[in-house]
């Protein structure tokens, strides 16, 4: 089997991503990580209990990470996945926040990847936070990591949150620099702009949410605004062009778990600018070898968008 860490945000898209990673068989999560991002820490923690509940896998266990970014302000993303961050729908049955592991997320990373040397694929689907902490604190971490997947930053400049940063390095570039500095492990990166191209056309969006089982309800429920927000004439054409649905997490999970899902990458060193009135938090992609680093970062370009969908159908069966 193989072994995943979480470090999530859990909005709607890292729903998808974990509901995907729980149903595949051939996956063990050893644990999950929670840092804010698209919504407080409190509602992440309980957005993360709340999909564990909706799979019966209340046993996974989930760690309480970085509530604030390491230097940046605050910012959330409620315009997309709702105030709570799971779409603002109300859950009376929601589980309890005494669920949470008595190990922060930071030190139960450190330990799970030195327990499991070389045999752990961490994927990160927040701002990058608990990771930075982490490998400032333990920095033999990285060579301990199978692989490192990110959801996060952009290859053309094209922001989602500022005019040219994309909302997970933007939340906390000083974060995302570190990682993408410090953590040598072969790494993988779903960029904005790879989620955007790769989008879920409506129609599969209907079939899927269409299945009669209860995690199938429970995502249709939770990803009613954000889908609204992103059906809008305006989303379609500026984001998507037109071809749908971008769960934007879901696309780094499903590469971890799946080696031939991705069919087009490009290997380059990427760092993050830290300045900038319009540039900070934009990942920067160094074609030229200009900055002189050693590693670097396979990131995404193509998807295999029927095996995608296949690996969509089952995570809600
Ligand atoms: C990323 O930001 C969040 O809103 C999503 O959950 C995803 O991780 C996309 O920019």
């Amino acid at each position: 089997k193989k072994k995943l860490i979480l470090d999530v945000d859990t909005g709607v898209d890292d729903a998808q991503a974990i509901m995907m990673a729980v149903t595949d068989p051939n996956v063990e999560i050893l644990g999950i990580t929670c840092c804010h991002g698209n919504t407080p820490l409190e509602n992440v923690l309980k957005n993360t209990l709340r999909v564990l509940k909706a799979c019966n896998r209340l046993d996974i266990p989930v760690h309480r990470g970085c509530s604030t970014p390491l230097l940046a302000r605050k910012q959330h993303a409620g315009d997309y996945h709702g105030k709570d961050g799971l779409g603002d729908v109300p859950d009376p049955d929601a589980p309890g926040l005494e669920l949470l592991q008595k190990k922060k997320a930071v030190q139960a990373l450190i330990k799970m990847v030195k327990e499991n040397p070389g045999e752990v694929t961490l994927v990160a689907t927040a701002p990058l936070t608990n990771l930075a902490v982490a490998v400032q604190l333990d920095p033999s971490l990285p060579k301990k990591l199978k692989a490192l997947y990110i959801m996060g930053g952009n290859v053309e400049s094209r922001g989602n949150t500022t005019v040219c940063g994309e909302f997970n390095f933007v939340a906390d570039p000083e974060a995302a620099y570190i990682v993408l500095d410090r953590y040598t492990c072969p790494t993988y990166i779903a960029s904005w702009e790879f989620t955007c191209r790769n989008s879920l056309p409506w129609s599969f969006c209907d079939k899927l949410l269409a299945q009669d089982t209860e995690k199938a309800r429970f995502m249709k429920k939770i990803s009613a605004f954000s889908m609204k927000k992103a059906q809008s004439a305006d989303y379609q054409k500026e984001v998507t062009e037109g071809k749908g649905f971008n769960s934007c997490d879901t696309y780094a999970l499903a590469a971890a778990i799946n080696d031939t899902l991705i069919t087009e990458s490009e290997e380059v060193a990427v760092s993050v600018e830290l300045e900038g009135t319009y540039t900070r938090g934009m990942m920067v992609l160094d074609y030229m070898d200009l900055l002189k680093k050693k590693h670097k970062a396979v990131v995404m370009k193509k998807v295999d968008l029927e095996k995608f969908k296949q690996m969509c159908m089952n995570s809600l069966k």
